[in-house]
């Protein structure tokens, strides 16, 4: 197969991490005899500082005519410490999402039992973790009007959802309940908001043509106390950007480390895989990040395409990793081995096998 995949690092740790995801790609592009055509771009705080603009346009048209993007990380400290500035790298991002329409945020969160330990959560009530969410990336009140007054007193953040908006996203979402746990949990304050009361209407309707899959819903205050109580109760989780931005870093703390989770953003034409995490700024060029998320991302990135053994070779290869504690200190709490280390040990394990390993 050939894939273009338009490769934007961004900034802090993401073209380390990325570099990793690259050694990758060459391993399986060998041995499954694939051809991929990767093109690096700028993006974020590294874009501004280059053209003035976190997503410059040669950027944009890139990612347009690729198949996927792999993207790093996003953001730098000088901007997290100046609220004024007016242009922000994470705008780059948001850009992005809007621009190319990738409405659909898949985070999934599993437990690997070889690293339960690594959980700041008791072992009883982290194992078996397997849920995924599913964030809605280009609505709510992240992309509605925002108004400050006259003498920056009074701000607000609108956030708009419409039915078309949400039944997309959720009719994706029953659809692989229906091939995983067959449970939905819908996340919303339909109890305060009108527009949770909108997803609440809009996905119960839905849920009647999935008869398979059993639907619940849950008010977002009480989701956050479920999914630390006990995360196994959940399949898939529907909720909107926001509160599914907040749900999914609180996720990552059942697994013990931000540094393994990887994400697919899925459109109508275009798809852009990328970490988790954020861009860990304090990390930058020391060689600690783990690589794992951008890793898996990539995996998610080869089964976006239906590419199903080569991502299985890729989750088994992190695996070997795993068992044989090639990891970085962000698990062990201290570690011999670096990003670099791991990548290379990751990719070089990349075999064609008979493993059915999900991630
Ligand atoms: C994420 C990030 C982004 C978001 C930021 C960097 C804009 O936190 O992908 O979860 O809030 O969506
Ligand atoms: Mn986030």
């Amino acid at each position: 197969m050939h894939l273009k995949i338009a490769l934007l690092g961004g900034d802090g740790i993401g073209p380390e991490v990325l570099a990793q995801s690259v050694k990758c790609l060459k391993a399986i592009e060998e041995t499954f005899n694939h051809n991929f055509e990767l093109v690096e771009a700028p993006v974020g705080a590294i874009a501004i500082s280059g053209t003035g603009k976190p997503l410059p346009d040669s950027t944009l048209k890139l990612c347009h005519e690729a198949d996927a993007i792999l993207f790093g990380a996003i953001g730098a400290l000088e901007y997290d410490n100046n609220p004024e500035a007016k242009v922000r790298p994470e705008q780059g991002l948001l850009k992005l999402r809007k621009e190319l329409g990738l409405f659909a945020n898949i985070r999934p969160v599993k437990m690997f039992q070889s690293l339960i330990k690594n959980s700041p959560l008791k072992e009883n009530i982290v194992k078996g973790t397997d849920l995924v969410i599913f964030r809605e990336l280009t609505g709510g009140i992240y992309f509605g009007e925002k108004h400050i007054n006259q003498d920056g007193t009074v701000a607000s953040d609108l956030c708009e959802y419409s039915e078309k908006e949400i039944s997309r996203i959720a009719h994706m979402a029953f659809k692989a309940a229906k091939k995983r746990k067959k449970k939905l949990t819908l996340v919303d304050k339909a109890n305060v908001l009108e527009s949770s009361r909108l997803w609440r209407k809009t996905v119960t309707e839905i849920g009647k043509s999935y008869p398979e899959v059993k639907f619940e819903c849950m008010f977002i205050d009480n989701a956050a106390v479920q999914m630390m109580l006990n995360p196994s109760q959940f399949d898939v989780i529907l909720t909107d950007n926001m509160f599914g931005d907040i749900l999914s870093d609180q996720g990552s703390v059942i697994i013990g480390s931000v540094g393994l989770l990887p994400s697919a953003s899925i459109g109508a034409n275009n798809a852009m895989f990328e970490p988790f995490h954020g861009s860990y700024p304090q990390a930058k060029g020391k060689n600690i990040a783990n690589p794992v998320a951008s890793i898996f991302s990539t995996a998610m990135l080869l089964q976006h395409f239906g590419l199903d053994e080569e991502a299985n070779a890729i989750v088994f290869a992190v695996h070997e990793s795993f068992a044989k504690k090639v990891v970085t200190a962000d698990i062990l709490g201290s570690s011999k081995y670096g990003t670099d280390y791991v990548g290379d040990f990751i990719s070089e394990h990349i075999v064609d096998s008979d493993e059915n390993l999900n991630i």
